[in-house]
């Protein structure tokens, strides 16, 4: 099968500035934990193939500005998306709030009608310092329809890939009736050992004020 021949799942990160989205989406990249705490300007996305059964899938993920000065411009790139993970700080209450703001700008948004919600509660190692807990959050996610994973960018690179799995068997199970969830159950479809085919920067990082 050629490339041209698969099926595109853009999946979009959003959420408030500093909840790790630019982390979660090194943990998906096999690229190192970043502590610096830089901002991300605009939107940019990394491109893995996958390959089930003979189907492939072209999983684009996009990594967004969360500071208020970029809400506008991210909104730019919901569209289109198949999987949108939403994404907070569970050491930072604000975060948690803001899911709902995120939420609403997707559902005005989003152009896709089978498209998957995923609810990520980042920086579990930092249990000591948390301010929502976990049934908090997945009661938000039974709310919102999402599925949620209580997750550490910093040291669960493979419960994140692991997520990302999970909401692209939702994904193709609502686009393909024909394929049961049960046909990807066991498969190795391992993000991290896949090989970037490009990463596309767009005037991206600077220094956070
Ligand atoms: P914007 O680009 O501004 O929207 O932020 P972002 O959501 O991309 O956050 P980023 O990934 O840049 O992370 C912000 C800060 O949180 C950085 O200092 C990271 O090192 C830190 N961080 C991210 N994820 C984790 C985590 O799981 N654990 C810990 N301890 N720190 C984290």
């Amino acid at each position: 099968m050629n490339d041209e021949d698969s099926l595109d799942i853009k999946t979009i990160l959003v959420g408030m500035s500093g909840t790790g989205k630019t982390n979660l989406i090194n943990a998906l990249s096999n690229r190192p934990f970043n502590t610096d705490n830089i901002s991300t300007l605009t939107s940019s996305f990394i491109e893995k193939y996958v390959e089930i059964r003979q189907k492939k899938y072209r999983v684009e993920l996009w990594d967004t500005a969360g500071q208020e000065r970029y809400k506008s411009l991210t909104k730019l790139f919901i569209k289109d998306s198949k999987i949108v993970i939403f994404v907070y700080d569970i050491t930072t209450k604000s975060s948690f709030e803001e899911i709902d703001y995120w939420v609403k700008t997707v559902n005005e948004n989003v152009t896709e009608d089978n498209c998957v919600y995923g609810l990520i509660a980042n920086k579990k190692d930092l249990f000591l310092e948390e301010q929502v807990d976990e049934e908090a959050g997945m009661k938000k996610a039974k709310e919102i329809g999402a599925l949620f994973k209580l997750v550490s960018a910093k040291t669960e690179a493979s419960l994140i890939n692991e997520f990302l799995i999970e909401l692209i068997e939702e994904y193709l199970g609502k686009v393909d009736g024909t394929i049961r969830r049960d046909d990807y159950k066991g498969q190795t479809i391992d993000f991290t050992s896949l090989e970037y085919s490009t990463y596309h920067i767009k005037n991206r990082k600077k220094k956070c004020c």
